[in-house]
């Protein structure tokens, strides 16, 4: 396929890929168990959040505990993470391959390590497939949330962050969307997201020493600057970022632009993307805050997204500056249970959490692309090379 003419620098003489560390408040002191995460490497919300995430909390000076069922991982993500953080902070991570429905493993780890605290970033995610299979997207986002949660509380952990999304918020009537706006699913996916959340509001009013933070997410595209960690769906890309790219690097002919009618200055739909690294440091601002707190946090929820609105059109102009290469396109109906436009109000995130997504669609692209063009099949490679 065809790569981006940028040079790649070997791998010893890459930058740093991102910001120093940062002090975390709950590594100060003397507790030294840190925080330990949790997934399930099933269709995730962002399928490299965690790895993303993982990296900052390393460097941030944790111990981390992941869990992933590798339904939807490569088992190469780990060595990629080692070869980022180092051979001190990789001492510290620990990974598991189980699967969050697996309640006595998940029960035998919890009593093993211990954790001060858990990011679930675990869940199928694709609204197509939740409507033909409806009870899979139960069992295993519901189940395995409860599976988690009963887990960590049977040894002595009531702190959870958890991945939610701006699915909740269904149709909006208004944007930006803040986060007392009504909720609303429209599918299963997004059923299953609301319910999990109703749930953990139900656990907090039963029992306030569970202190749970709901992050929704917006749409979260890029990569890490290295171009070490990305998203590598399989199969054919339901979400538009991964789609742009595989069209880039020569894996699909052209992009289809779900509809040209909506009610948007260009009329393609409106979407609120987050840089992935933006994320990360939202879940490690959400970690300081939560093991901050002393138990008295409570169930609070907090818009992830960047406050910008960006159309189809506008992604494609950004991706195909990005690669210095047209993005070849054609318009297509609509997507059934598209909204129009959905971006959101980030302040509440920003005054509670001191955290504000800093990257711009142009950072967003450049590092969608060096991705793509470091890792044009993902992290397996061509599939006649394996
Ligand atoms: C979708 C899900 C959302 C889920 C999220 C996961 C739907 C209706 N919503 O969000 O619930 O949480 O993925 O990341 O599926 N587009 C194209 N061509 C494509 C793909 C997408 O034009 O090939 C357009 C869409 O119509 C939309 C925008 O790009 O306007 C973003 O789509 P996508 O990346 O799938 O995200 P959402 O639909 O916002």
């Amino acid at each position: 396929p065809p790569l981006c003419p940028r040079p790649v620098p070997p791998p010893a003489e890459r930058p740093p890929p991102h910001a120093p560390p940062r002090p975390f408040p709950g590594r100060t002191g003397a507790d030294s168990r840190g925080c330990r995460e949790l997934r399930i490497g099933t269709r995730r919300r962002h399928p490299s959040a965690g790895s993303h995430t993982v990296v900052l909390l390393l460097e941030g000076g944790y111990d981390v505990v992941v869990v992933d069922n590798l339904n939807n991982a490569s088992p190469r993500v780990e060595g990629r993470i080692l070869e980022l953080v180092g051979e001190e902070a990789g001492k510290r991570l620990d990974v598991r391959v189980m699967d969050l429905l697996d309640e006595p493993r998940l029960a035998a780890l919890c009593a093993e390590k211990k954790f001060d605290s858990c990011i679930h970033f675990a869940g199928y995610k694709a609204v197509g497939e939740s409507v033909e299979k409806p009870l899979a997207y139960y069992r295993n986002n519901i189940v395995s949330t409860l599976n988690v949660v009963e887990c960590l509380q049977a040894h002595g952990c009531k702190s959870i962050i958890f991945s939610g999304s701006c699915t909740v918020y269904g149709n909006p009537k208004d944007v930006p969307i803040h986060e007392g706006s009504d909720l609303e699913a429209i599918n299963p996916y997004g059923r299953t997201k609301l319910y999990q959340e109703e749930m953990f509001r139900d656990l907090c009013v039963s029992d306030d020493a569970w202190e749970v933070s709901l992050l929704r997410y917006f749409n979260p595209v890029a990569a890490h600057p290295s171009g070490r960690l990305g998203e590598d769906p399989k199969g054919i890309p339901n979400n538009l970022m991964p789609y742009v790219q595989q069209v880039a690097v020569g894996r699909r002919a052209e992009l289809s632009v779900f509809g040209n009618d909506y009610p948007t200055p260009d009329g393609t739909g409106v979407r609120d993307y987050i840089h992935v690294m933006d994320l990360a440091e939202g879940h490690a601002a959400a970690v300081d805050k939560i093991l901050a707190a002393g138990g008295k946090l409570g169930c609070v929820a907090y818009n992830l997204g960047t406050g910008n609105g960006t159309s189809v059109l506008e992604i494609v102009k950004a991706f195909s500056a990005a690669c210095g290469k047209e993005i070849p396109y054609k318009f297509a109906p609509r997507r059934p249970g598209d909204a129009t436009a959905v971006y959101a109000t980030p302040s509440f995130a920003e005054q509670e959490l001191g955290w504000k997504a800093t990257r711009t669609l142009e950072d967003m692209c450049r590092d969608q692309w060096n991705w793509a063009s470091n890792n044009p099949y993902g992290y397996e490679g061509k599939p006649e090379e394996n």
